[in-house]
């Protein structure tokens, strides 16, 4: 298929003049409850909007706890705080992810080990994962030890790219073999399910994001999940500053955070979340759309959700033949103003990553040369 039919049929779906990559949608409460909240004076880090995001969201995704973050990046720095992550410990993630995954690795002053992803799911592969540990690592004293570096391996953070679920249940079980946190960084995956159990929730901790760019948004916003009673209780400790409660006093008692979703933030989010199954129904429509008019193109290939997962569709994407031609739509989607975007750059090509184990990585490189998104926002007729 001509590239150019593809962006004749963008431009046929959105007659916009220019064509963003994705658009946040503001179709139902959001003013209404924005008001309220400047109305009570509640903005900041205390309020009714909070909890109420948190009840929902953790009834939503089928979680015992949610803890609502200034964005997901804080998420993940606590949910790795939670794991007991230290300094000089090692934390095997994708080295095709946002580089929020590994910055907050490297808050914590720990390394990334990079393990390759599968092709169907762009998410961290089981297989590659078992291969990686049984050739390099052991278990000593029930820690995974690295025999490369001589450090501990104390986390897994397996991602769901673009809302397709990764192969979670068997990631799950390998981590849970070698002594290995888990922790699922589902910034992107809100709304996807695998084997019918939403993600984020399979691994002890689920970090979500609600940036402008995500499915739904708070402006900047991030919630974690755990049925773990005690660590729910610490993360709401350690965003907080380490407050101890008291009626006046200021007592903290470690280093803490302030990382407390603020009320106005919450406020937005409650609005756009009970627009998301609208929002992920015309995902998929828009999904349907793209996959009909590819359909029977040899040379653009439009990436589905995998088996067993029923995704979001957050991001949509194609997989082109080279990165030759890859860089050629960019091209042409620049000149016809519309916004498409490559897959992130691999992580352990980045400076402050480039000295991290790595293995092959050969799935993650072919898709790194080969995958573009392409406009993803909810359609309002
Ligand atoms: C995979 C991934 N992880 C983490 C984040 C960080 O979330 P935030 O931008 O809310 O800090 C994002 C999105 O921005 C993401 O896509």
């Amino acid at each position: 298929m001509e590239f150019q039919n593809l962006i004749d049929f963008i431009k046929s779906i959105y007659k916009q003049d220019f064509i963003p990559l994705h658009e946040p949608r503001f179709i139902g409460n959001e003013k209404k409850y924005l008001n309220d909240c400047i109305d009570s004076t509640f903005v900041s880090s205390v309020g009714e909007y909070v909890n109420k995001i948190e009840d929902e969201f953790s009834t939503m995704v089928g979680s015992k706890y949610a803890i609502a973050t200034v964005n997901g990046t804080s998420a993940l720095h606590t949910c790795l705080l939670l794991a007991n992550v230290q300094q000089n410990d090692e934390v095997i993630t994708q080295a095709l992810t946002f580089v929020a995954t590994c910055n907050a690795i490297s808050y914590i002053g720990a390394k990334s080990v990079f393990v390759d992803v599968d092709v169907d799911t762009m998410g961290l592969s089981p297989k590659h994962l078992i291969n990686f540990l049984e050739k390099n690592c052991q278990i000593i004293n029930n820690q995974c030890i690295n025999k490369v570096s001589n450090k501990i391996i104390k986390a897994c953070v397996p991602m769901h790219t673009f809302g397709h679920s990764c192969k979670i249940d068997e990631i799950k079980k390998i981590c849970d073999e070698w002594h290995i946190f888990l922790i699922e960084d589902s910034a992107e995956s809100l709304g996807s399910y695998y084997k019918n159990k939403h993600t984020g929730t399979f691994g002890v901790l689920g970090a979500f994001s609600f940036n402008g760019n995500k499915i739904i948004t708070s402006g900047g916003g991030g919630v974690i999940v755990t049925d773990d009673e005690n660590l729910a209780k610490k993360a709401k400790h350690l965003i907080t500053t380490a407050k101890i409660p008291n009626k006046w006093e200021y007592i903290h008692d470690e280093i803490g955070y302030n990382y407390r979703m603020p009320n106005l933030n919450a406020a937005l989010l409650l609005a756009q979340l009970e627009k998301l199954d609208f929002f992920i129904e015309a995902k998929r429509n828009l999904a349907i759309k793209y996959d009909d008019f590819l359909n029977n193109s040899a040379n653009i290939k439009f990436i589905k959700e995998p088996i067993n997962s029923k995704s979001n569709y957050w991001l949509q994407a194609i997989l082109l033949e080279s990165e030759e031609k890859r860089n050629e739509f960019l091209e042409l989607a620049d000149k016809n103003s519309i916004m498409s975007r490559p897959i992130w750059r691999l992580m352990n090509r980045l400076d402050m990553f480039k000295d991290a184990q790595c293995d092959n990585l050969e799935n993650s490189k072919y898709l790194e040369k080969r995958i573009v998104n392409i406009p993803s926002s909810v359609i309002i007729k």
